[in-house]
């Protein structure tokens, strides 16, 4: 029967497919244990939302297997989301904040955010959204909350919304149809203030709408927000391309990682004879990114499901779990998720994190 030594070095073999690293270097092996020819051991992952996680656990069990005299392997899979933050003192409890940003409006980033986050919040991680389009905060509409944060002494409450996610949105500032003047100062401290005096509590990630467009409002705003990194949509159209490229040229300036670029609105799908149409060009982002040397991070398709529910506050990942247009937010969740994990690690080689 192999020793505990044993099974520490047959794991180093087992690779985690993003970094390149063994798992046992990358501190993901816990609590090894044998007992007769039984093997037990924990896989910690980065975040429950890992996209390996399945070939992860296959890999360590064939690799244990295959020791001598061994006939029973068990692998407990766990997960730590581990922060990539800094301490800049700001939100402590807030692990990684992830932006959402886009060159234009209406290329669905708000429904991005929200699918996004609910795709996480399912696999066990606990997230916030916090809606900062100071042009449109639309965030409560598309979650169907009618009713401001509470506030309790000098801090204010979230929202709470499905599957427990945690949300505040600038709008709750805003009067209805007031035209917003807000200019760089103004929108630091509002945005300031919803840092610090937010109870977001503990959050494995913290989602941000940023206003659309490279404008004043958008740069004051990733310069306040101590950001992971950003995602950026944009739908296929070659013009919508080129501002999405003016975007992230923007944040790359700013020094605010760029986490990859989502295709939305790349194909529809005849709901009668399941035709796919591929509207806007399909496939013109994940080219571009190649150029730019970007992640992408995934499409979704074009479909009527995601606009109606999100119209009526029912998000898809929601109302229809089971769909495609569901199955597309939660790969690009997960794709995001391991991208943050890779941020984190590079951080941390780098002494920047704990
Ligand atoms: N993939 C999609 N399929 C169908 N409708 C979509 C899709 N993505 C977004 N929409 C719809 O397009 C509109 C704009 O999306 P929204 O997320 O509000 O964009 P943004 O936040 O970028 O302005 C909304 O009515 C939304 O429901
Ligand atoms: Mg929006």
């Amino acid at each position: 029967m192999p020793t505990k030594e044993d099974v520490i070095q047959a794991l180093k073999s087992v690779v985690d497919p993003e970094l390149g690293v063994d798992i046992v270097s990358l501190g993901m092996v816990k609590d090894v244990s044998t007992e007769g020819d039984t093997i037990k051991v924990t896989l910690e992952l980065t975040t429950p939302a890992c996209p390996f996680r399945s070939q992860l656990k296959g890999n360590v069990e064939s690799v244990l297997k295959r020791l001598a005299g061994v006939s029973e392997v068990k692998v407990d899979v766990v997960a730590r989301v581990a922060p990539a933050r800094t301490e800049d003192g700001i939100l402590p409890g807030v692990k990684n904040i992830i932006a959402i940003a886009s060159g234009k409006g209406g290329v669905g980033k708000s429904t991005l955010a929200v699918n996004v986050g609910l795709a996480l919040s399912e696999t066990g991680a606990s997230v916030g959204i916090l809606d900062a389009d100071i042009y449109g905060p639309t965030i409560p509409k598309i979650l169907r909350i009618k009713i401001g944060p509470a506030s309790v002494g000098n801090k204010i409450v979230p929202a709470i919304s499905y599957n427990g996610i945690k949300v505040m949105s600038i709008g709750f500032l805003l009067q209805d149809e007031e035209p917003v003047i807000w200019r760089g100062p103004l929108v630091t401290n509002a945005i300031r203030q919803f840092l610090t005096q937010v109870e977001w509590g503990e959050l494995d990630y913290l989602i941000v709408d940023l206003p659309p467009g490279t404008g004043d409002a958008s740069l004051t705003l990733a310069q306040s927000i101590p950001l992971t990194g950003v995602v950026i949509v944009s739908t296929p159209q070659d013009a919508a391309l080129r501002i999405a490229t003016k975007a992230l040229n923007m944040f790359r300036k700013l020094n605010v990682e760029i986490i990859g670029i989502v295709e939305n609105m790349s194909y529809f799908v005849c709901p009668n004879c399941g035709h796919i149409s591929e509207i806007f060009g399909r496939g013109g982002v994940k080219a571009a990114c190649e150029r730019l040397g970007t992640r992408f991070l995934g499409e979704v398709p074009l479909s009527p499901d995601i606009r109606v529910n999100g119209d009526l506050g029912n998000p898809v990942i929601i109302a229809a779990p089971k769909s495609e247009s569901t199955e597309a937010f939660r790969r690009i969740a997960y794709a995001i998720a391991s991208s943050v994990s890779v941020i984190t690690y590079k951080r941390k080689g780098m002494g920047g994190g704990s």
